[in-house]
C-alpha cells in the first residue's frame, strides 16, 4: 500500500507539544505515515486527523480524509469551526481522562464537605477550631451530565457515601444515584442538590447554563450552610458574573472552577480572592498521549478492516 492511498495520520495539536503524541503514535503504528502539522507535505494522502484546535481550513484541504480523532473529550471548539467537513468524529473515551477528572472532581467535593478552605484560613491564623462535620450521606451531589466523566465520578462520591443525583439529556440509569433528565426535571434536580458538578458539554443548549438564576433553585437548607458550583465542563457553560455576585451574596457559599469564559483567566478577576472559590487552569483532567494514542491507532486499524468506528460525535446533538 503506498502513501497514495490516504491512509497518513495528520497531527494537529495547537499550541500543545506535539512531541510526545508523535512518539506514542510512532511507537503504536510505526509503519504508518505521519504528517505534522504545520509540516503538510501531501495533504491528499492524509486519512486521519488527530486534531485538537486545528487551525480553520486545514482539514477542509485534506481530500482523501475519513475521519476526524478529537484529543480531548469536549468538541465544542472543534464543531465551532464553519468549514468542518461532515465526516466522522471521534472522541475521547478513555479510562485514564475518566480517572483524573474523578479524582479532581472528588477532591473538590470532599474540600468543601471537609470544610478545608476554613481550616486553611485557621492553619495560617494558628487557630485550633473544629468545626461541625456533616456525614457524607447528609449532603447531596447533583452531577449534570451523567456522560463517559459524570458517570465516573458519580459512581466514586456514591462508593464514598455522598447522596448522589444526575442530570442528562435522555433517560439514564445508574444505581443507587436518582436520575433525571431533560429541561422539565431541571428544577427538581437542583432542589435536592447542596453541591452541584457541571461536567456537561458546551452545546447551545447548555452555554450560559450556569447563571444566577440557576444557583437560586439550588437547595438551600444544606448541611453546608448554602449551595456550592463546582465546573469542569467548559468556561462557556458559566456566567462569571453570576457566580461572583452569588458568592457575594450568598446564594453559593463555594466554588470550584477548572474552566473559564476566558482562559487564561484574568488576573484582574475577582474570583481569584473571593473566600471558598478554588481556581485550577483547566487542569482537571489532561489527555495524556501514552493513553489515548492506542485505542485511536486501534480504531484505525479496526476501520480498515470494515469495523465501524465507535464513540463517534452527535452532529446534531453538538457533542
Ligand atoms: N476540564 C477538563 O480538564 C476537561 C477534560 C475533559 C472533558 N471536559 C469536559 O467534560 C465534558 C463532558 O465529557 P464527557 O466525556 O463526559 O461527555 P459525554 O460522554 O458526551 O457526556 C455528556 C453528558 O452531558 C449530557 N448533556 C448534554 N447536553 C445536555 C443537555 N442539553 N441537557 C442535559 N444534559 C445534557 C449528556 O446527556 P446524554 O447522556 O443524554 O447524552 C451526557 O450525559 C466535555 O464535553 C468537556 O467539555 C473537561
Amino acid at each position: 500500500m503506498g502513501v497514495d492511498t490516504a491512509r497518513s495520520i495528520l497531527l494537529a495539536v495547537g499550541s500543545w507539544d506535539p512531541e510526545p503524541w508523535v512518539a506514542a503514535i510512532r511507537a503504536g503504528d510505526p509503519e504508518r505515515p505521519l504528517q505534522v502539522w504545520p509540516d503538510l507535505p501531501v495533504p491528499s494522502t492524509v486519512g486521519y486527523a488527530l486534531v485538537w484546535e486545528p487551525p480553520q481550513g486545514v482539514l477542509a484541504r485534506l481530500s482523501g480524509l475519513k475521519a476526524i480523532f478529537s484529543l480531548c473529550a469536549g468538541v465544542d471548539r472543534l464543531m465551532a469551526q464553519p468549514d468542518l467537513p461532515y465526516l466522522p468524529i471521534v472522541r475521547v473515551v478513555n479510562s485514564d481522562l475518566a480517572r483524573r477528572m474523578t479524582e479532581w472532581v472528588v477532591l473538590q467535593v470532599l474540600i468543601h464537605h471537609r470544610r478545608q478552605r476554613t481550616y486553611d484560613r485557621q492553619q495560617a491564623a494558628r487557630i485550633w477550631k473544629e468545626l461541625r462535620q456533616p456525614a457524607a450521606d447528609e449532603v447531596r451531589v447533583g452531577i449534570m451530565g451523567l456522560g463517559v466523566l459524570g458517570r465516573d465520578a458519580a459512581i466514586v462520591l456514591r462508593r464514598i457515601g455522598f447522596d448522589v443525583a444526575g442530570w442528562s439529556r435522555r433517560p439514564a440509569n445508574l444505581p443507587d444515584i436518582a436520575c433525571f433528565h431533560g429541561p422539565d426535571a431541571l428544577d427538581r434536580f437542583l432542589a435536592r442538590t447542596d453541591i452541584l458538578v457541571s461536567l456537561l458539554p458546551l452545546t447551545p443548549q447548555t452555554r450560559g447554563i450556569l447563571g444566577i438564576r440557576l444557583f437560586e433553585k439550588l437547595a438551600s437548607d444544606g448541611p453546608l450552610g448554602g449551595p456550592v458550583l463546582v465546573n469542569a465542563g467548559r468556561g462557556g457553560l458559566q456566567v462569571e458574573a453570576d457566580i461572583i455576585a452569588a458568592i457575594e451574596q450568598g446564594v453559593l457559599v463555594g466554588a470550584s472552577l477548572d474552566v473559564f469564559e476566558s482562559e487564561p483567566l484574568d488576573p484582574k478577576s475577582p474570583l481569584w480572592s473571593l473566600p471558598n472559590v478554588v481556581i485550577t487552569p483547566h487542569a482537571a483532567a489532561a489527555s495524556e498521549p501514552k493513553a489515548l494514542i492506542p485505542p485511536i491507532l486501534d480504531q484505525i486499524r479496526k476501520f480498515e478492516a470494515g469495523k465501524p468506528l465507535r464513540n463517534l460525535v452527535d452532529r446534531d446533538a453538538m457533542y
